[in-house]
C-alpha cells in the first residue's frame, strides 16, 4: 500500500446556477518520501485534489487513504489534527502563511500552538527551521521587510513548525522570478532528500516540474500523464548540488519518460493537441493491434 492513495476522487461543486465536476475520478499513488509535481492547465483540478489531500475538502465521491487510514471516516476532531499536525501547506502568495505583524520567528512559533511543546523548545525548534531555509539572519524582520523569495522561505518553516509527514504546495512559486523560483523549487528537494518528507508541488512551470522524478499531469479532473525522470538525468542531478544545480538548465531538455495513465477501468486519456496531429477529430476511432502495438487511428484512416 502506498503513503497516499487517492481513488476514484470526484468532487462537486454546485452554485446556484451550475454543477462544476472539479475532479472526476481520479486515482493517484504517492509514495513515502516522494517529491512529486502537479501540472495542469488551469481549471483542471490540481487546487482541488490539494485541499482534499490536505483535509481542507470533502470528496463528493471516492477516498484519500494516508497512511492506511482513511480520511473521511475521521471525526472532526481527529481531522483537525491531521490538518495541523500531519499536513503542511504552503500557497501561492506568501501572505497566507504569514502574519504581517509577526517576525519570522514569531510567525513559526505561533504555527506551534496546538503542540505541547515547551516556551524554549518552540524557540529551539524555530531557530532550527529558520537555519534549515536558510533565513537566520531574517529571524527578527517582519514579513513587510522581506522579498517575496524570503517570505515564501518563512511560509515554508511555517509550514514544517509541526513536523508534518507531508507538505502540499500550491503554485508555491506563482508569484516571484524566475530565479527566485528555482531557488525555491531547490529548497523543497533539499527538504526533500534531508528530512524525507513527502513533497506534492503544484506548478504551471514545466521546467520546474521537470526537475522533480515524476510529474503528474491533470486534465479534466483526471491524472491523464505520468513523466517519469530518465535514469542518467537523475544520476547527474544528484551530482550537482545548489548553484550549479540551477546553471545546469539546458539538462532539463527531454529529461522525463513520459507515459499516458490508464483508469481503473482501462480508460486512457488523449490530448487534444495529438489527435489534432494524427487528424482525429471525431468521437469514435479504430483501436488496433499490430506488431506488439496498439494503433489508434480516426475513422477516415482506418478504411
Ligand atoms: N469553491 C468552488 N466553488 C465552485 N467551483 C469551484 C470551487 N473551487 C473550484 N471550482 C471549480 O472547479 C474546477 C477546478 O478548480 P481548481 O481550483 O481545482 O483548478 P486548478 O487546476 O487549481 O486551477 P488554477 O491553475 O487556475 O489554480 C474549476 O472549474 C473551478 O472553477
Ligand atoms: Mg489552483
Amino acid at each position: 500500500m502506498s503513503f497516499i492513495e487517492c481513488d476514484g476522487l470526484v468532487k462537486i461543486f454546485k452554485t446556484e446556477e451550475i454543477e462544476v465536476m472539479a475532479l472526476q475520478g481520479l486515482d493517484m499513488t504517492v509514495e513515502k518520501g516522494e517529491l512529486i509535481a502537479v501540472i495542469g492547465k488551469s481549471g483542471s483540478g490540481k487546487s482541488t485534489l490539494m485541499n482534499i489531500v490536505g483535509g481542507l475538502e470533502k470528496p463528493s465521491a471516492g477516498r484519500v487513504l494516508v497512511d492506511g487510514v482513511n480520511l473521511s471516516e475521521l471525526s472532526e476532531k481527529e481531522m483537525d489534527a491531521y490538518r495541523k499536525k500531519r499536513v503542511g501547506f504552503v500557497w501561492q502568495k506568501a501572505g497566507r502563511n504569514l502574519f504581517g505583524f509577526l517576525t519570522s520567528r514569531d510567525n513559526i512559533i505561533s504555527a506551534m500552538q496546538f503542540t505541547k511543546l515547551k516556551k524554549a523548545e518552540k524557540e529551539k525548534r524555530a531557530d532550527m527551521l529558520l537555519e534549515l531555509v536558510d533565513m537566520t539572519k531574517k529571524a527578527d524582520s517582519l514579513p513587510a521587510n522581506m522579498s517575496g523569495g524570503e517570505q515564501q522561505r518563512i511560509g515554508i518553516a511555517v509550514a514544517l513548525a509541526n513536523d508534518p509527514d507531508i507538505l502540499l504546495a500550491d503554485e508555491p512559486t506563482g508569484a516571484v522570478d524566475s530565479m527566485t523560483s528555482d531557488m525555491i523549487f531547490d529548497m523543497f528537494r533539499k527538504l526533500n532528500k534531508e528530512l524525507g518528507i513527502t513533497i506534492i508541488i503544484v506548478t504551471h512551470d514545466n521546467s520546474l516540474a521537470a526537475k522533480v522524478d515524476r510529474v503528474l499531469s491533470i486534465s479534466d479532473g483526471k491524472v491523464s500523464t505520468e513523466s517519469i525522470i530518465k535514469e542518467q538525468v537523475r544520476k547527474r542531478l544528484e551530482e550537482l548540488s545548489g548553484e550549479e544545480y540551477s546553471l545546469a538548465e539546458g539538462l532539463f531538455d527531454n529529461s522525463h519518460e513520459e507515459y499516458s495513465v490508464l483508469d481503473k477501468a482501462r480508460r486512457l486519456q488523449l490530448s487534444k493537441e495529438m489527435l489534432g496531429a494524427a487528424g482525429i477529430s471525431g468521437n469514435r476511432v479504430k483501436v488496433s493491434y499490430k506488431d506488439g502495438n496498439i494503433v489508434i487511428s480516426g475513422e477516415k484512416s482506418s478504411t
